[in-house]
């Protein structure tokens, strides 16, 4: 018999250190109550959370949170030049990008330090310095809560996108990522220092992986603040994608705009840049303010609501649509 706890706060599930309560919680150490916990309460809403860095909580939850905490990195099958390793879903992100740098496998240094679970990574792609999950994500497997059975989702069918899968979009709701398989790399790595700070720290040599991910950490740490001291979800905001003509006409009146080429001719604009610009950095509301050094990043200052995180996003993303006629989106899911 499955006891759940009642009442509980999710102030520590959450990175942003929001208070909310949730009615029943339950923490998943094995995924076989899984099956039993869905099917038992069907007629309950549920949530699920991981690592809990890129949620916001705006209300209390009357129905029941499950916690995936199942742990454990197993290395499946070896070649010479590759490694296929399956890691339980509520494993930490950053220590398993510390035990692949252990034993010397590469192709995931560039996202060290990112806050998070496993189970939780393919759901928005993340990515970071020129590398996103989808280059080492081999295949998942996932409890589907519909039919109440396990199935294994392949890369192909993940339709993986700038900060988006089916887990975020079509399926959303629909599946419990309960483990990942990724295929890292033995030596010699490739390794991908092209990104504007790794380029120049690196312009001429050839760092080891460790470096690699030493490196990322020392930027991570200059710019974005340590959730552990101040509650935040990194990036608030996905970079926009705008056309060519938009571009355009931007770049006539803001000199200065950066941008990145997309592959499918679109430009990606950094929203930091264009939050920035509008003077935003340091502005209060509530608990609620835009980090000092990174203006894509809102932070709560010590006694935030969900609320005030929210009604301040909506403030930047009224003021970006009045000045460049974008839509920013939310990388963050409001809950
Ligand atoms: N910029 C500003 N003001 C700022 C911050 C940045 O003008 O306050 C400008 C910078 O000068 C630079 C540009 O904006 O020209 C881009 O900044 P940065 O390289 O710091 O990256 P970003 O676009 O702000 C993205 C990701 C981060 C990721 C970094 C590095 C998104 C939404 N964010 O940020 O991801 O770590 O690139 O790859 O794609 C996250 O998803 O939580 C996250 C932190």
């Amino acid at each position: 018999m499955l006891r759940f706890k009642e009442e509980v706060s999710l102030k520590p599930y959450n990175t942003f250190g929001i208070e909310a309560y949730t009615k029943y919680f339950y923490k998943v150490t094995n995924t076989s109550s899984l099956k039993e916990i869905v099917a038992k309460n069907q007629s309950l809403p549920f949530r699920i959370i991981g690592g809990g860095s890129n949620v916001l909580f705006t209300e209390n939850f009357e129905g029941l949170t499950l916690l995936i905490a199942n742990k454990g990195i197993e290395v499946l099958k070896e070649t010479t030049d590759t490694v296929l390793v399956e890691v339980q879903a509520g494993e930490n992100w950053h220590d398993f990008v510390c035990w692949s740098l252990d034993q010397n496998y590469g192709g995931i240094e560039n996202l060290a330090l990112i806050p998070g679970s496993v189970g939780a990574a393919p759901i928005q792609n993340i990515g970071a310095y020129g590398v996103e999950l989808t280059s080492v994500f081999k295949s998942c497997k996932v409890f589907n809560v519909n039919t109440l059975e396990e199935e294994i989702i392949e890369k192909k069918d993940c339709e993986f996108d700038y900060r988006s899968s089916i887990f975020k979009t079509h399926q959303k709701g629909n599946y419990i990522i309960t483990s990942v398989c990724f295929e890292l790399q033995k030596s010699p790595h490739k390794i991908k220092i092209t990104y504007g700070a790794l380029k120049t720290k690196f312009e001429n040599t050839r760092p080891s992986i460790q470096e690699v991910a030493r490196a990322v950490i020392e930027i991570r740490e200059s710019k974005l603040p340590d959730p552990k001291i101040l509650g935040n979800s990194g990036s608030f905001f996905k970079n926009p994608l705008i056309s060519k003509l938009h571009y355009e006409k931007l770049t006539k009146k803001y000199l200065e705009l950066p941008y990145y080429t997309s592959p499918n001719g679109m430009y990606k604009i950094p929203a930091a840049w264009l939050i920035d610009q509008l003077g935003f950095k340091g502005t209060h509301l509530g608990g609620a303010a835009v980090h000092e050094k990174q203006a894509l990043v809102i932070v709560n200052t010590g006694n935030a609501k969900g609320k005030d995180i929210l009604a301040l996003a909506n403030k930047i993303q009224s003021a970006v649509k009045l000045a460049y006629d974008i839509k920013l989106e939310l990388e963050v899911n409001i809950l």
